[in-house]
């Protein structure tokens, strides 16, 4: 399998846990890393590269801290752009255009710095329920959303259990995930 990590992080600099998850990924074996943040330092993003990049993949993980119960902005800027119609979704009449990534899978991997989630926490909602616009984003797109990779609590996450978490990441990557159903 080959997959493609989209990075998103404005202060890799000052990451921890992203820059170890980051790192264990680009020593394995089909796996490709693109820091978007330093690709475009200006935000203008290379639609037609960032395109071939995503058709040579079979499983497109989403990577980023998370900001806002959300991703940092160019990544949303990155769905803006690269998912265009006739590509990434579409039809005319009952035939699909968009086709690329028909049979491909999506993985968010997020790290929450909180832990608060969920009904009884401070933040009502699961980052599951939080996930949903890239889970929609992957329906309309016929991409297979598989569960996602969450670090709840990567503020407070300690060196081991960091290092343990990124060999768990590097495994994941390519290994076979179970898909959620669309309101799983
Ligand atoms: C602008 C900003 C917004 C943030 N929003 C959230 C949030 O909504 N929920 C949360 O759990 N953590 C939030 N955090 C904490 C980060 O998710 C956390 O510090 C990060 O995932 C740790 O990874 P890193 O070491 O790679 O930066 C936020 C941090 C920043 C700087």
């Amino acid at each position: 399998m080959k997959t493609l990590v989209i990075l998103a992080h404005p202060r890799f600099e000052s990451s921890r846990v992203n820059r170890a998850l980051a790192e264990a990924a680009e020593g394995e074996q089909g796996v490709t890393v693109r820091r978007l943040y330093e690709l475009y330092p200006d935000g203008v993003i290379d639609v037609e590269a960032e395109q071939t990049a995503v058709e040579a993949a079979d499983r497109i993980v989403l990577q980023f801290p998370m900001y806002w119960y959300s991703s940092p902005s160019l990544l949303k800027q990155w769905q803006d752009d690269v998912l265009t119609h006739g590509w990434a979704y579409g039809s005319k009449g009952k035939a699909l255009v968009g086709k690329a990534l028909v049979g491909k899978e999506l993985l968010i991997a997020v790290s929450p710095g909180a832990e608060e989630y969920g009904r009884e926490g401070a933040f009502t909602y699961t980052v599951t329920e939080l996930l949903r616009p890239f889970q929609a984003t992957a329906n309309r797109c016929n991409l297979t959303y598989v569960e996602p990779f969450a670090t709840i609590g990567s503020m407070r996450i300690s060196d081991e259990q960091l290092a343990e978490r990124a060999r768990q990441y590097a495994a994941a990557l390519t290994a076979p995930r179970p898909a959620l159903d669309r309101l799983g």
